[in-house]
């Protein structure tokens, strides 16, 4: 692996940007989507609140975080001020109230990890799923939406990368592989260490102009994106260069055995530091990824050493591809 850590380039592959944009460009939603779930957050906000006069809804994931893709389920989050309530409780009498409004679909899965009613909206045909009070999943969501309007190449990265993960079946955790979005924040973390850096780092600025304290974590950081418009505009790097020097990061160079990815700090986070460095429980810390806000929670903890080496295969198979095939483009998402 290390000798193989040092390989440049192709010379050539700022013409893959092109092809790569175009990709890029049919996976973000037309407006008629956005549209529909506006209109379905509305109609779900009407039922509820009805029942409890005192909730909200939230959307979160990727309909909220503008990494959302063409036809993705939309995530929603119910608020309810009372911090004391069942939650299964609850989500099974919105089951019933969704059910009698015709919603299809209706399941109340209340003993998930994150309990969640799944459910089809009949009118615009997008399907949903609502959690409770997980306000930590709204506050994340608000901070890679932040993320996003730095620098376009975030975005035009992190479709291309979830694009792939879906394509190569690297986007199940129940499978062992990551979620979206540990991939954005892979993403970010990639682009905070270019250099020059093409991201900053949110929660390391000076100011803070937004802080929350959610189940007692303290989220803070300099939300006020749009003066950061031209943070990385001194790196010139084009898209179709990042793309592959991701893959050839996570093929080659990240040092799995040492170090958590971490978007909270440009500092190097090692694993001794968090004690991720052996198996606790089914939690086996072997790529580790941090959350920004919940910091003991690792995003990697779902892969294990079979899933691990899936994964280290398909970024050297994505690395080699760019680098070596003359179209990589079709090659690179080919279904598994
Ligand atoms: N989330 C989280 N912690 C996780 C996984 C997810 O807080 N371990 C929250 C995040 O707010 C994330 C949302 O749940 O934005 C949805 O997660 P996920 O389905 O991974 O991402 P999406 O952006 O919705 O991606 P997709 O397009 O694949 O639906
Ligand atoms: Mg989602």
């Amino acid at each position: 692996r290390i000798a193989r850590k040092h390989i440049h380039c192709r010379g050539d592959i700022d013409m893959l940007t092109i092809p790569l944009l175009r990709i890029y460009e049919s996976l973000i939603p037309p407006e008629e989507e956005k549209e529909k779930q506006r209109q379905l957050l509305i109609s779900l906000e009407k039922l509820v609140v009805n029942e409890w006069p005192h909730a909200h809804l939230f959307l979160f994931g990727s309909c909220a975080n503008s990494f959302g893709v063409s036809n993705s389920d939309v995530d929603v989050c119910l608020v309810l001020r009372d911090a004391d309530i069942d939650k299964s409780e609850i989500l099974l009498k919105l089951a019933e109230i969704l059910q009698s409004a015709n919603f299809q679909n209706v399941q109340a899965l209340t003993r998930a990890r994150v309990p969640i009613i799944k459910l089809k909206d009949p009118v615009t045909g997008v399907s949903c799923d609502i959690c409770i009070n997980n306000v930590l999943a709204v506050v994340n969501t608000k901070l890679l939406r932040d993320y996003a309007q730095i620098d376009v190449r975030l975005p035009q990265l992190a479709f291309i990368v979830k694009h792939w993960a879906k394509s190569r079946g690297v986007n199940e955790t129940y499978q062992g592989t990551l979620s979206s979005y540990a991939y954005v924040l892979m993403c970010i973390h990639f682009l905070q260490h270019r250099d020059p850096p093409i991201l900053p780092c949110l929660q390391e600025t000076k100011i803070v102009t937004y802080h929350k304290i959610v189940d007692n974590i303290e989220c803070a950081y300099f939300d006020q994106v749009e003066k950061l418009k031209t943070f990385g505009s001194d790196n010139k790097e084009s898209v179709a260069r990042l793309v592959w020097g991701f893959f050839h990061y996570w093929a080659y160079c990240h040092d799995y055995a040492n170090t958590v990815v971490s978007v909270r700090t440009k500092n190097t986070v090692s694993k001794r530091a968090k004690d991720w460095t052996r198996r606790i429980g089914k939690d086996r810390h072997l790529i580790c990824i941090e959350d920004p806000f919940e910091t003991s929670h690792d995003l990697g903890r779902v892969v294990d050493k079979y899933s691990i080496k899936v994964l280290r295969e398909e970024f050297e198979r994505a690395a080699t591809i760019l680098q070596t095939y003359p179209n990589p483009c079709e090659k690179l998402f080919e279904p598994f």
